[in-house]
C-alpha cells in the first residue's frame, strides 16, 4: 500500500477534521512527510474499488440511549472482508443507525478510511492506531504466518484503546458475516463475567497446549479449579470496564512473555493466551453466534461444511478466505454464503467494457 505523500497527509488531515472526536490516527507522524519520493498513491483504486452500500434506516422500535459498539481490525489485506462484515451487520439489525464501529489499524492509511467513508457514507465509525510495538517483542512464531501479524493481537488491547464511554464491546474478526440482529448478541447477560462467547466443551482442549506445558509442574496447574473449554476469539462480547479493572491485558501479556522467553507452551497465535486466562470463566453464548472454521484448517484451508443448527454468524476462520477462493474460481460451497455481501466491484467492472 502506498503511504507517505503530501497528498496523503492532506487527505489524512481532512479526514481527521471531518470525522470528529475519536479519530486518533496520528497525523503528525513524520514517516508520512519524510518520504522523499512522491509516489502515485493507490488511493483512487482502493477508494473506488467498492460499491456504495445503501443507507440503512432504523425501525420504529429502536431504543434510545443504547448504542451497539463493534470493534474490528482494519487492514488492506482484509478490507474486502471487513466491508462485507459491516454490510452484513447493518443489513440484519433493526437499528443500523445505532451501531458504532471501532476500527483498529496498524498504520495510518487514509485511503482505507476514505474507502470506508465512500462505501458507507452514513456509518458511525472511529479509527484508532494500534501501536504494533506493544506486541512485536511478545509475538512468537505460530503455525501460520497470518496469525503472527501484530494486528491479530490488537484485541488484547481493546480496553486500553477504546474511549472510556464504551463500556461493552463486541469484537469481530474481519472474516465473519452476521445474518441476525447483532443487538441480540449485544444484549447477552454477562452474569459478572468479563467475556461472553460460544464455548466448545467437547473440543479436545489438551491439543491447544504443548506437552511441555502439560508436563510442567507449575504451568499445568493453571487450569486447576476450572473446567476449561475452547472458545474462538474471533467473536467476543467484552465487558470493557471489568477487563480494565481486572488487568486482563497484563495477564495475557504475561503468558505471551512465558511463551516467548521461557518455554514454548502453544502453537497458535493470539488464541492460547486468551484460553490460559479466561477458559472456563467465560459466559457461554449460543453456538449460533459463531459458526467457525469455514476457512478450513490452518495449514491447507480445505473446504468444510456447516454444522447443523441455527446460524446467526458465519466465520471463515482457518486458512482459506472466501474472497480469495471465489476469485480463484475454486470456491467452497460455504463461500457462496459470503458472496452476497461482497462490495468489491472488480468482477462487475471487468464486464463493463
Ligand atoms: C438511535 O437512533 C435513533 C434514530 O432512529 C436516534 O433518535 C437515537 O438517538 C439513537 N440512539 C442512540 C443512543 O444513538
Ligand atoms: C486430546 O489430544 C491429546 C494431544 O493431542 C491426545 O494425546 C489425547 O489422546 C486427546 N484426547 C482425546 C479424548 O481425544
Amino acid at each position: 500500500m502506498a503511504r507517505g505523500t503530501p497528498t496523503a497527509l492532506l487527505l489524512l488531515v481532512l479526514l481527521i477534521h471531518s470525522f470528529g472526536r475519536h479519530h486518533l490516527i496520528d497525523a503528525s507522524s513524520t514517516t508520512i512527510i519524510n518520504h522523499g519520493v512522491i509516489r502515485q498513491p493507490l488511493s483512487s483504486t482502493i477508494v473506488s474499488a467498492f460499491r456504495e452500500a445503501p443507507a440503512f434506516r432504523n425501525a420504529d422500535e429502536c431504543p434510545h440511549g443504547d448504542r451497539v459498539h463493534v470493534a474490528m481490525t482494519l487492514d488492506a489485506n482484509y478490507l474486502r472482508g471487513t466491508m462485507a462484515s459491516v454490510l452484513s451487520i447493518l443489513q440484519h439489525t433493526s437499528c443500523p443507525e445505532n451501531v458504532s464501529f471501532h476500527f483498529l489499524a496498524a498504520r495510518s492509511e487514509p485511503y482505507i478510511l476514505s474507502a470506508i467513508r465512500s462505501t458507507f457514507p452514513y456509518l458511525d465509525f472511529h479509527v484508532y492506531q494500534f501501536d504494533s510495538s506493544l506486541v512485536r517483542d511478545r509475538i512468537s512464531r505460530s503455525v501460520r504466518l497470518a496469525l503472527d501479524q501484530p494486528l491479530n493481537y490488537a484485541r488484547i488491547y481493546l480496553a486500553d484503546t477504546l474511549p472510556l464511554g464504551v463500556s461493552r464491546i463486541i469484537y469481530l474478526d474481519s472474516d465473519v458475516i452476521v445474518v441476525d440482529d447483532i443487538r441480540a448478541l449485544w444484549e447477552v447477560d454477562l452474569a459478572g463475567r468479563v467475556v461472553a462467547a460460544p464455548e466448545y466443551c467437547h473440543a479436545n482442549f489438551t491439543k491447544y497446549f504443548t506437552d511441555a506445558f502439560w508436563t510442567h509442574p507449575a504451568l499445568s496447574r493453571t487450569f486447576l479449579g476450572r473446567r476449561p473449554c475452547y472458545f474462538n476469539t474471533g467473536v467476543m462480547v467484552i465487558d470493557v470496564q471489568r477487563w480494565r479493572a481486572g488487568g486482563y491485558t497484563r495477564m495475557l501479556e504475561f503468558w505471551m512473555m512465558v511463551q516467548k522467553q521461557r518455554i514454548r507452551i502453544y502453537q497458535l497465535g493470539s488464541l492460547p493466551p486468551f484460553l490460559l486466562v479466561l477458559a472456563g470463566n467465560i459466559k457461554a453464548v449460543d453456538h449460533r453466534w459463531n459458526q467457525h472454521g469455514l476457512g478450513g484448517d490452518n495449514l491447507e484451508g480445505r473446504c468444510r461444511n456447516l454444522h447443523p443448527g441455527p446460524i446467526s454468524l458465519l466465520h471463515w476462520s482457518g486458512k482459506g478466505k472466501p474472497w480469495l477462493r471465489l476469485d480463484s474460481k475454486k470456491p467452497c460451497s460455504v463461500d457462496h454464503l459470503w458472496a452476497p455481501y461482497d462490495l468489491y466491484k472488480s468482477s462487475s467492472s471487468s464486464l463493463e467494457e
